[in-house]
């Protein structure tokens, strides 16, 4: 499309869920915008991340659930993966989600260019590499919305078919029978969750001394000990040395700094991601300060340091890299363009959701993290084993546990954190990260009531539990 010199109230560089909720708020607001977006809208989130990842875990959930059937009475046999199968219902999925994006962004007439976007002086965009090369448009607001990307190890690169990332693990059409997973984050403890369910041999990698470092240290004991009792080798505190393919040229030997090598037909590397910034910004041209890392800097507002140029998701310097917290950003820096009140996000507060087995979900501080801060602090924990629900569904594995304030007079206080492990509890969390962001009290949140038989009366009971009177919870 034909469009130098068209201008646009905003522009925003890059179409994942920062960059189209920047789009999709914008357009609301009556804004005029286009984006520019080297691939397809919807971004890593869409079409490399979270959405098919989740997918995966549903097939490897479906498969759990038709194993253990028997245990019900329904006689359904040995379950087999046809992993084709499970590919081909996924880019369905991602396809339905990327046409109805679409259409979203067309009903608003958002206008969409094809091809890298480079922040230039004024505020001008100029489009590369891509369908639209050449274009050059203009906003009086830009967004940086480039994402990120998934980083690599060195001596170990990534050839799409024995070591690869995120990026191709979630386009296999067959599933290895050997996986290494090297980064025991979000990422790696998700992929070593499912591929061990579907019957791959999985050994995890993590170079600290626990999986899931980000989460509160008991939760992550829970995570630690379902992976094992599920025949995942871990190996945490583990220094990778290097990785020698078989002569066939699949699979090979890895190489830690202790212990055995680890014989194994794939690598996934789950070792974080980058920002992706470069050709982000013209050099020289513009103050956006892009940190050593290679993040773009933005203060609680989304501004850069360049005026009217903003940045939201995962391309920002310090932040977590959630595609919620993106669409949070996205709404705060339009508030501000449009300069009504904008409540920034608070980081220590945002909700997260890992869907390995057994699921976590936490918002709130953890209860390491709140005494570091050198706050006084009451703690409570009610395993999943005695919730009725979870006997029913058969799955019994973790708890709640909730992090308070002490007061001065040591009853409970302002709740700081919730933390959960255990069957759905990402579906779960909504009443947790209220209570936590309200700055609710447990006496007040106690007082709701649960449905019965439901495992949310988890959450109620442990909350009870905290005040110091439970109906089941001493
Ligand atoms: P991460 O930073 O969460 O975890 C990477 C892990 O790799 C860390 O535990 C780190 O210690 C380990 N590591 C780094 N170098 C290593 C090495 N050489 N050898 C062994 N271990 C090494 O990053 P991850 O899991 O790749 O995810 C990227 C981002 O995406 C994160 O911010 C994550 O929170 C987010 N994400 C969130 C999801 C969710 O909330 N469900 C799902 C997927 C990603």
């Amino acid at each position: 499309m034909t469009t130098a010199g068209t201008q646009f109230d905003v522009v925003v560089i890059g179409g994942g869920p920062g960059g189209y909720a920047t789009a999709l708020y914008a357009a609301a607001a009556g804004l005029s915008v286009a984006i520019v977006e080297r691939d397809k809208v919807g971004g890593t989130c869409l079409h490399r991340g979270c959405v098919p990842a989740k997918e995966f875990l549903e097939t490897a959930a479906v498969y759990r659930t038709v194993k253990g059937a028997s245990e019900f009475g329904i006689g359904a046999g040995d379950p087999t993966v046809d992993f084709a199968v499970s590919q081909s219902r996924k880019n369905a999925v991602v396809d339905r989600l990327f046409r109805g994006l679409s259409g979203l962004l067309k009903g608003r007439k958002v206008t969409v260019l094809s091809g890298t976007g480079t922040l230039l002086q004024d505020r001008r965009v100029r489009v590369s590499d891509g369908p639209d090369a050449g274009a050059e448009i203009v906003g009086r607001n830009v967004v940086l919305a480039a994402g990120s990307v998934p980083r690599t190890l060195p001596g170990l690169p990534v050839d799409g078919r024995t070591v690869v990332t995120s990026d191709e693990f979630l386009d296999l059409e067959r599933l290895p029978e050997s996986v290494v997973v090297i980064g025991a984050g979000a990422i790696g403890c998700e992929f070593a969750s499912l591929l061990s369910d579907l019957g791959a041999r999985v050994s995890l990698v993590e170079a600290l001394p626990a999986i899931l470092t980000g989460c509160d240290a008991e939760v992550a004991a829970v995570v630690h000990r379902s992976f094992r009792k599920r025949g995942i080798e871990l190996r945490t505190g583990a220094q990778v040395k290097g990785f020698v393919p078989r002569p066939s040229g699949n699979g090979g030997l890895l190489h830690l700094a202790e212990g055995p090598e680890i014989d194994t037909d794939m690598v996934v590397v789950s070792v974080g991601r980058r920002a992706r910034t470069e050709e982000l910004v013209a050099a020289g041209a513009t103050a956006v300060v892009i940190d050593e890392r290679g993040f773009v800097v933005a203060d609680r507002y989304q501004r850069t340091h360049e005026p009217s140029v903003w940045a939201v998701g995962d391309v920002v310097a310090g932040t977590p890299q959630l595609a919620h917290v993106g669409f949070a950003e996205a709404i705060v820096a339009v508030h501000c363009m449009l300069g009504e009140p904008a409540v920034p996000v608070d980081y220590d507060r945002v909700p997260w959701a890992i869907y390995c087995h057994p699921e976590v979900a936490f918002a709130g501080l953890t209860e390491e993290q709140a005494k570091a801060r050198g706050l006084d602090v009451v703690v409570k924990k009610d395993p999943f084993g005695g919730n009725s629900r979870a006997q029913i569904i058969g799955d019994t594995e973790g708890m709640v546990k909730l992090v308070a304030e002490r007061r001065a007079d040591s009853a409970e206080g302002r709740l700081l954190g919730v933390h959960m492990v255990g069957p759905w509890v990402t579906e779960q969390l909504g009443a947790g990260y209220l209570a936590v962001n309200w700055e609710a009290t447990a006496s007040e949140v106690a007082q709701f009531i649960q449905p019965h038989p439901s495992l949310s009366e988890t959450f109620g009971e442990t909350m009870m539990a905290l005040t110091g009177r439970g109906l089941h919870l001493a």
